[in-house]
């Protein structure tokens, strides 16, 4: 059996299980003068079951160090999961906020709200379920409490299912962490899918933000049923007095295929962190199955809100993974061109080009003979692409280029790209982070190479490039 360190997709810079499956980011929090990343596992092999809490610390959000296992299921109100949640600080301790799954022999469900305590943030004690059972009218479907402080009180945001099975978020209140009253429904029922998951709401430069995952079921033409997961957020306003949430419309916060479940949180100095699952719900296969494990996290981003969209970008403490940089200047794409030095399995690449510029232009990264990964500027379609051709199938059914996301190119154009690649994975953030994409790929060990075509004499006036 190969083990998961022999392997080629094994990550360099992202948060990955050593074995088995990762899913949600959980329980993000800086306390004690560390962050603590939690997350979804299943540490028994890659599907999902036995979810746990795994647990990762870090001084400076690029070297994480693994703790023991935060939550693993093994009470009766838990016995299928300790499923996604929050963590909170009060009163010395780390609080953890999460659902307990029970699976019932008649193949149903049953959810409650959990609290776990920690004092030295190594040991959790389960202090057991605060909320006992879905609110009246509400299924069990009813997860993924995060929990903040405001207003001199508690408040949790939580995925619901009504019981005509259209999903919501819900709005709770508590004085002390332990008894909870729901406040508000935050969402239309009908208008966002059959369940809505994992849950996040916070204030950016003045807007409410909700984040959720919005899961739906339609038929297609042929009558077959597909299934949906989109991770998005609303913004609008919030009255907790009135219990009243105006909100516009859904938008996706990622245009890459792996990309759901985020989780923010603030950072001492203020910033609004994000990281998500590059991965979702339905994938039961990857080819790193075959070296016993399976899906990451994104790297750290930081939110903003500029003109009237949610941007993010790469956390500013990833420039630490730096090590040599290459610099060039004015470099005129014609045709097809490879740069000195730029190449790799795992780098940073930040594309600066005259946003006057009309021409369309391709950036191949992990190339090799046929196989290439591609992020395409193209005026023809209007349209940024990013695709997959060659290496190892995501899944076995999968052939020829694979679509890894697309997006309109924005009405003021494409000034700024940048590349995040490591082993296993792409994220591109254009801009100042308007627009992103995160992927998961399989090329082969050799594939390293990275090209910039165009047929436009495309200038670039900075290209920066950082083996990492
Ligand atoms: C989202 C999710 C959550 C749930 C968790 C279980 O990916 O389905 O709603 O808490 O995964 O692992």
């Amino acid at each position: 059996m190969p083990t998961s360190q022999a392997d080629p997709w094994r990550q360099a810079f992202h948060i990955t299980p050593p074995v088995g499956l990762l899913n949600d980011p959980n329980g993000l929090i800086y306390w004690n003068g560390a962050y603590h990343v939690f997350f979804q596992w299943n540490p028994q092999g890659c599907s999902h079951e036995n979810k746990a809490w795994a647990h990762v610390s870090s001084h400076d959000l690029v070297n994480w160090q693994w703790l023991p296992t935060a939550l693993s299921p093994d009470e009766s109100y838990e016995t299928h999961g300790c499923y996604s949640g929050s963590a909170i600080a009060a009163d010395q301790s780390l609080f953890l906020f999460y659902t307990g799954n029970v699976r019932t022999a008649q193949g149903g469900r049953k959810s409650s709200q959990c609290l776990a305590r920690s004092f030295d943030g190594l040991h959790f004690e389960k202090l057991g379920p605060v909320i006992a059972e879905p609110a009246a009218g509400y299924t069990n479907h009813f997860r993924d409490p995060k929990v903040w402080r405001g207003d001199g009180q508690w408040w949790m945001v939580l995925g619901a299912q009504t019981t005509d099975l259209s999903g919501t978020v819900l709005l709770l209140r508590s004085p002390d962490l332990k008894t909870w009253s729901v406040c508000a429904s935050l969402l239309s029922p009908g208008e966002h899918g059959y369940m809505c998951e994992c849950p996040d709401l916070f204030s950016l430069d003045g807007h409410d933000l909700l984040l959720f995952c919005e899961q739906d079921e339609q038929l297609n033409g042929q009558g077959e049923r597909v299934l949906s997961n989109i991770a998005g957020y609303v913004f609008g306003r919030l009255d907790k007095t009135a219990k009243t949430f105006q909100h516009g419309s859904f938008e996706r916060l990622d245009q890459g295929r792996d990309f759901y479940a985020p989780q923010t949180f603030e950072t001492p100095d203020g910033r609004r962190l994000l990281f998500g699952w590059m991965g979702l719900p339905e994938q039961t296969t990857a080819p790193t199955t075959d070296f016993g494990w399976m899906h990451c996290l994104t790297v750290p981003r930081e939110l903003s809100w500029i003109e009237g969209r949610l941007c993010q970008e790469p956390a500013a403490e990833l420039q630490a993974l730096r090590k040599t940089s290459y610099a060039f200047r004015n470099v005129t794409a014609n045709g097809s061109l490879v740069l000195p030095d730029v190449s790799g399995a795992a780098f940073e690449l930040d594309l600066r080009i005259s946003d006057d510029l009309q021409g369309s232009w391709f950036l191949d990264v992990r190339s090799l003979n046929d196989e290439r990964t591609t992020l395409g500027i193209d005026r023809e379609l209007g349209r940024i692409t990013l695709e997959t051709v060659g290496g190892a199938a995501f899944s076995p059914l999968e052939q020829g280029p694979t679509i890894l996301g697309s997006s309109r190119i924005p009405h003021q154009g494409v000034n700024r790209v940048r590349v995040f690649v490591d082993r296993s994975s792409i994220e591109v953030f254009i801009n100042a982070g308007a627009i992103s994409f995160s992927a998961r790929i399989y090329p082969s060990e050799r594939a390293e190479g990275v090209r910039l075509r165009s047929n436009a004499g495309v200038r670039f006036f900075r290209i920066d490039f950082w083996p990492l």
